[in-house]
């Protein structure tokens, strides 16, 4: 029988390439997404991708406990991987108690849910922001938490809310994922990040800087203490972080007892690339140079930042594969398709659910089905 997960937030960057990589691992997955970030087109790719059309659509608020738990039991799901929530540094910074409302609300009501109806496995999608400026590069997660912003704060809360949880269940299993940069896209092109307004984060600036959407690129800061003076990050592709999420509920699904009933896990790769590398590695994949200045440093960012992956590996044998030049190549591909997609997307039928707001989209009526011309080899 298919294990069944909720992917809450699943139409998202880091949601729906996870939920491709659950479906060619053979899970069966049930997303619960309100497109508040996302939208569903995206959706309607998955099937695509995977080459499988078992996904169902809940288009749903996970702030709301009932629909999550109604959710839980009409889908019989086996496991939760939590990704609906904002996460917005600057955002964050501007406007506090927004992050704390939604981000700590949707948290409360997916572990009340998981409580009431009995699931007890559950992936947190959390983040390094949580270690915040340390100098003990590579971070291994015994790093005590340090953070300096309202979004890194939500993280951290909920990480206690799931510890106390798991304390309080008897055969409660969490992990906590903290990721360190996710970048690039699936490289079919069909899904990647494709942020609303302005791009805050250096990929998706460097792309649209590449597609002549943006003029050129504003390093922040050119006098950290780096080989070169720009900020150093832990990129990680995001379809290796999806496959991190895989093992990860793999581990989970599968250890009958645990002692440690919630763990932190790093999903980095211990490398680290300066913002000059990473535009050096993205020109080469693009063809052509992309016009960047340096100016001033953009407060509240680190110099540097580094995983200690060993964790992962040890854990649940997970590794990362992807490096920067596929990272730029994949994430280049699916800017210039973003750029000539026509107008109209492919959209997924809806059909009614027993909660008059929400609705589930079963196998039988999707158009888009494994066997159907499109699904890409
Ligand atoms: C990377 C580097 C910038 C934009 C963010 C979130 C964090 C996490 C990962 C979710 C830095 C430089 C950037 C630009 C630049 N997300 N930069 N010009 O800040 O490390 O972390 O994404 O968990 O929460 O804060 O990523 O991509 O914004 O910056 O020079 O236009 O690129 O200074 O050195 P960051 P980023």
């Amino acid at each position: 029988m298919k294990k069944r997960i909720l992917t809450t937030g699943g139409a998202g960057y880091i949601g729906s390439h996870t939920t491709v990589e659950l479906l060619k691992a053979g899970y069966s997955v049930v997303i619960l997404d309100n497109f508040e970030n996302s939208d569903r087109d995206r959706v309607a790719r998955l099937p695509l991708i995977a080459g499988t059309a078992d996904v169902r659509l809940v288009e749903g608020d996970v702030r709301d406990a009932q629909l999550v738990a109604d959710v839980l039991k009409h889908h019989k799901i086996d496991a939760v991987m939590h990704f609906a929530g904002k996460k917005a540094v600057s955002e964050s910074v501007a406007d506090p108690l927004l992050y704390y409302h939604d981000n700590i609300t949707g948290a409360v009501s997916v572990l009340s849910a998981m409580r009431d109806i009995g699931c007890n496995k559950l992936i947190f999608s959390s983040s390094a922001t949580v270690y915040g400026n340390t100098n003990h590069l590579p971070t291994p997660e015994t790093v005590p938490p340090s953070v300096s912003n309202p979004y890194g704060r939500t993280k951290l809360i909920i990480e206690e809310i799931i510890d106390d949880t798991a304390a309080s269940l008897s055969n409660f299993q969490a992990l906590s994922l903290r990721y360190f940069n996710p970048v690039g896209a699936h490289s079919s092109g069909f899904i990647g990040e494709c942020p609303r307004g302005v791009p805050n984060n250096l990929f998706p600036y460097i792309a649209q800087a590449a597609a002549g959407i943006r003029d050129y690129v504003q390093i922040h800061g050119g006098d950290y203490e780096t080989s070169d003076g720009t900020g150093s990050r832990d990129y990680i592709h995001v379809v290796d972080l999806a496959r991190g999420h895989v093992a990860a509920v793999e581990h989970l699904l599968s250890a009958s007892t645990n002692p440690t009933p919630h763990r932190k896990v790093n999903l980095g790769t211990g490398q680290g690339h300066t913002v000059l590398q990473v535009l050096q590695a993205f020109s080469k994949a693009c063809g052509f140079q992309i016009p960047y200045r340096i100016g001033p440093r953009r407060a509240g960012d680190v110099a540097a930042s580094l995983a200690d992956p060993s964790l992962g590996l040890a854990l649940f044998h997970w590794k990362p594969m992807l490096g920067l030049e596929q990272m730029c190549q994949d994430h280049w591909h699916f800017q210039k398709r973003e750029r000539n997609k026509p107008g109209s997307g492919v959209r997924m039928p809806l059909c009614a659910h027993e909660t008059a707001s929400n609705h589930l989209v079963s196998n039988e009526t999707h158009p888009l089905t494994a066997g159907s011309r499109d699904v890409p080899n």
